[in-house]
C-alpha cells in the first residue's frame, strides 16, 4: 500500500505591529546596535501588546492566515496541536482557542504541546503519527510564542534575542515519502536554558523566586550547545534515513542566531544561501520561528512543491530535533 504522509498545503505567519528596534533597546539597556548585530543578526522584533495579541490571539491570525491559503473549509479540519512554552492561558489549550475562532466542527482533537523552541517540531511530528496511522486527513499545526511577557528587560544579554509571533500550517493526508524524523532530549544538560512557572503563590517570598520566571539562559553555553548538537543531528538524520545532505533544497533552521546558522552551515560543508533566515526581522520567536520561516519562503516564492527540505530546532530542556520532509 502506498505511504500515506501529511503534506503542507497552507502556511501561514502573524507578526504583532509594535517593532522594537536595537536602537530603541540601547535607550532600556547598556548596548547598541553594532554588537547585537555582530552577535546575532538581529535588527529588531515584533512585541505583543499582550491584549489584542497574546499567544493565544495570535495563534488564530496564523491559522487563518494558513487556512486561506490552504484554500480549506475549516470544517474540514479533524485535528490541531498547537505548540507554545508561553502561552496566555493555562486551559482551554490554544488549540481549541483555535478551533472556536475558525469555526471548525466539534469532531476535532484539539492539544497543545511544549517543548520550548523546537515545539513546532514535536508538534509536527505529533500530527504526522495521526495522519501517517490514518487518525487524520486534514490537520493545523500552530506555534505561537509571547516570549516578551519572559524576559527580563534590565538584561541585556537576553532581552536583545526574543521577539513575538506565530506561525501555522495546514497538513493534508496525501500520497508520499513519510516524515523522517530524529529527536533529542537531555534533561542533565538543562540548567543553561530554563523558566520557572509565575502562578506558585506559595513560592513568592522565597529568594530569586521572581527573577527564576523569566528566561535564564547561560549565552555561551547554550551557544556551544547548539553548534556541536545541531550539525551532528542533521548529520546522523542523514544517515538514519538514508538521504544525502547535497540533495537537500534547504536547511530551516530555528531562528535564534545568524552565528549559531553559519556555524551549522560551514560545519555541514553547505552553501549558506540554502539557510534562509527571517531572524533580523523577528528575533528569536520560539516555537513560532519554523512555521513563520516556511510562510515567508512560500510568500516570496522560493518555496516550491516537491523540494526537499530539513527542518531543525534546539532550545530549553534541552531538546534539539530534525526533520527531513518533501514538501
Ligand atoms: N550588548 C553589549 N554587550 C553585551 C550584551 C549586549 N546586549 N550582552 C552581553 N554583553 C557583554 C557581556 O557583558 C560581556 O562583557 P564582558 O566581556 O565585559 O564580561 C561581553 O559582551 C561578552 O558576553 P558573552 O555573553 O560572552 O557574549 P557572546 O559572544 O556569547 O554573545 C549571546 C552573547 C549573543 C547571547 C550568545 O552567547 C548567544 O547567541 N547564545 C545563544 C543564545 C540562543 O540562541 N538562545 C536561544 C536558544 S534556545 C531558545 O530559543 C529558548
Amino acid at each position: 500500500m502506498a505511504q500515506v504522509t501529511g503534506k503542507i498545503i497552507g502556511l501561514g505567519s502573524y507578526l504583532p505591529p509594535k517593532i522594537l528596534t536595537n536602537d530603541d533597546l540601547s535607550k532600556m539597556v547598556e548596548t547598541n546596535d553594532e554588537w547585537i548585530t555582530e552577535r546575532t543578526g538581529i535588527k529588531r522584533r515584533h512585541i505583543a501588546d499582550g491584549v489584542e495579541d497574546k499567544s493565544s490571539t495570535m495563534a488564530i491570525k496564523a491559522a487563518k492566515a494558513a487556512v486561506e491559503d490552504a484554500g480549506i473549509d475549516p470544517k474540514d479540519i479533524d485535528l490541531i496541536v498547537a505548540a507554545s512554552t508561553t502561552p496566555d492561558v493555562v486551559f482551554p489549550s490554544i488549540a481549541v482557542c483555535v478551533q472556536e475562532a475558525l469555526g471548525c466542527s466539534e469532531d476535532v482533537g484539539c492539544f497543545d504541546v511544549n517543548s520550548a523552541c523546537p515545539g513546532w517540531i514535536a508538534a509536527f511530528n505529533t500530527v504526522q503519527g495521526f495522519i501517517e496511522s490514518g487518525n487524520s486527513k486534514l490537520a493545523l499545526v500552530v506555534g505561537a510564542e509571547t516570549c516578551s511577557n519572559y524576559v527580563d528587560w534590565t538584561d541585556r544579554g537576553i532581552c536583545i534575542l526574543f521577539g513575538d509571533g506565530a506561525g501555522a500550517a495546514v497538513l493534508r493526508a496525501e500520497e508520499g515519502k513519510k516524515n523522517e524524523i530524529l529527536m533529542r532530549s537531555s534533561g542533565s544538560r538543562g540548567v543553561c536554558l530554563h523558566c520557572e512557572n509565575r502562578k506558585q503563590p506559595k513560592r513568592y517570598d522565597e529568594e530569586g523566586f521572581e527573577q527564576s520566571t523569566n528566561f535564564y539562559m547561560a549565552g555561551r553555553d547554550v551557544f556551544r550547545f547548539a553548534i556541536t548538537e545541531v550539525p551532528k543531528l542533521i548529520k546522523d538524520l542523514s544517515v538514519k534515513c538514508n538521504f544525502s545532505l547535497d540533495e537537500v533544497d534547504y536547511f530551516i533552521l530555528h531562528q535564534a542566531n545568524a552565528r549559531i546558522i553559519e556555524s551549522t552551515a560551514k560545519k555541514l560543508k553547505i552553501d549558506i544561501e540554502k539557510f534562509p533566515m527571517t531572524l533580523e526581522d523577528t528575533g528569536n520567536t520560539s516555537s513560532a520561528s519554523i512555521p513563520s520561516l516556511l510562510s515567508a519562503m512560500k510568500k516570496d516564492g522560493r518555496l516550491k512543491k516537491g523540494m526537499k527540505l530539513v527542518l531543525a530546532s534546539f532550545g530549553g530542556g534541552l531538546t534539539w530535533d530534525a526533520n527531513y520532509i518533501e514538501y
